[in-house]
């Protein structure tokens, strides 16, 4: 008899890990309070899914994630990719911030044992908690031989989406993650894995984390902004903005003084979309003496910021060299 796959589980909180005095509300309970060995012993059926052994990295609602805590994480995923016969390694977290440490780890560990990370909309005391067949699947698909060389997934509501292009859209549903331009990867059916493509955009080589991360803050173009917000944060000696910008990239001519005056200062400038969906196009410059703005292509202002910490943490001329910091973009 063939053993069954060696899953690592790395908890670090969230509403999978939530629980409530009100099994019928969604939305009175608190996040982080039951340990990952609690949230295992509920689902009696992993045992015939996988070999498991958990760690409780964290016990967090992740609207506090910290750099500390990314960094811890893509530490312990280091550190469990090379032990012996680990097939694959599930990360439970809170959905609020998934979508950007989705993100960070896909820059961060690039190797063949999959990593899936997995949430819940509902606390695990809740009437048709969500938490526990999401685990189920998220140990099914890091367990299978199909998902290795995929990347950071995640494995939500049936769905498995590529952790570079997951976000979450809806404040409460059990649906409330897409990924908006590319789709899902594949699905989870009972013990049915099926992977309909290979996510885009993997990387070859793993992005360092930094050691002193450099401030990189978001603003957002709406009708008549001031650029006391800009001219606030460049005074404050940030590295890097991210423009939540309107429609295809568009922003608003006050707005795009003051960061063109930011960027001529040495603050790298990048421009996503507000709108939740689509690629920013790259169009005539607004002030081509400034600089150019950088296009995030697809990636929504908050993946976008966690790639531009990244780059500029390991390269930050690149904050004065918008064509070589447009080509990272371009390639990520
Ligand atoms: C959190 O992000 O930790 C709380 C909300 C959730 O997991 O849905």
């Amino acid at each position: 008899m063939s053993l069954l796959p060696r899953v690592v589980v790395l908890a670090t909180g969230g509403t999978i890990a939530g629980s409530s005095s009100n099994p019928a509300s969604s939305a009175k309970y608190q996040a982080a309070t039951v340990p990952v060995t609690a949230l295992l012993d509920a689902v009696p059926a992993l045992a015939a899914v996988a070999r498991i052994e958990a760690e409780q990295v964290a016990q967090i609602d992740s609207k506090d994630m910290s750099f500390a805590l990314w960094s811890r994480l893509v530490e312990r995923v280091a550190f469990w990719s090379v032990q012996p016969d680990v097939a694959g390694i599930v990360i439970t977290h809170g959905t609020d911030t998934l979508e950007e440490t989705a993100m960070l780890l896909h820059l961060a560990c690039v190797g063949t044992v999959p990593v899936v990370l997995t949430a819940a909309m509902r606390p695990s005391t809740s009437l048709s908690a969500d938490g526990p067949l999401n685990l189920l699947d998220a140990v099914r698909v890091a367990g299978h031989a199909d998902a290795a060389g995929k990347g950071v997934l995640l494995v939500i509501n049936q769905e498995i989406h590529a952790g570079r292009d997951a976000v979450k859209g809806h404040t409460a549903a059990v649906n409330a993650f897409a990924s908006p331009l590319a789709g899902p990867v594949g699905y989870v059916q009972d013990d049915l894995v099926r992977f309909a493509r290979i996510p885009q955009g993997l990387p070859a080589q793993a992005l360092p984390l930094p050691s002193v991360w450099p401030q990189v803050e978001i603003v957002t173009s709406y009708a008549e902004p001031g650029r006391v917000v800009v001219d606030a944060l460049a005074r404050a000696g940030v590295s890097g903005l991210v423009v939540a910008a309107a429609g295809n990239g568009s922003i608003h001519q006050s707005l795009t003084e003051a960061l063109a005056d930011a960027a001529a200062a040495g603050v790298a400038v990048v421009r996503s979309s507000r709108t939740g969906a689509g690629h920013v196009a790259i169009p005539a410059l607004p002030r081509p003496s400034s600089g150019i703005f950088v296009s995030a292509g697809d990636l929504n202002p908050y993946k976008a910021r966690v790639l531009l910490m990244l780059a500029l943490a390991a390269t930050p001329a690149l904050a004065r060299d918008p064509a070589a910091l447009q080509a990272v973009f371009a390639g990520n």
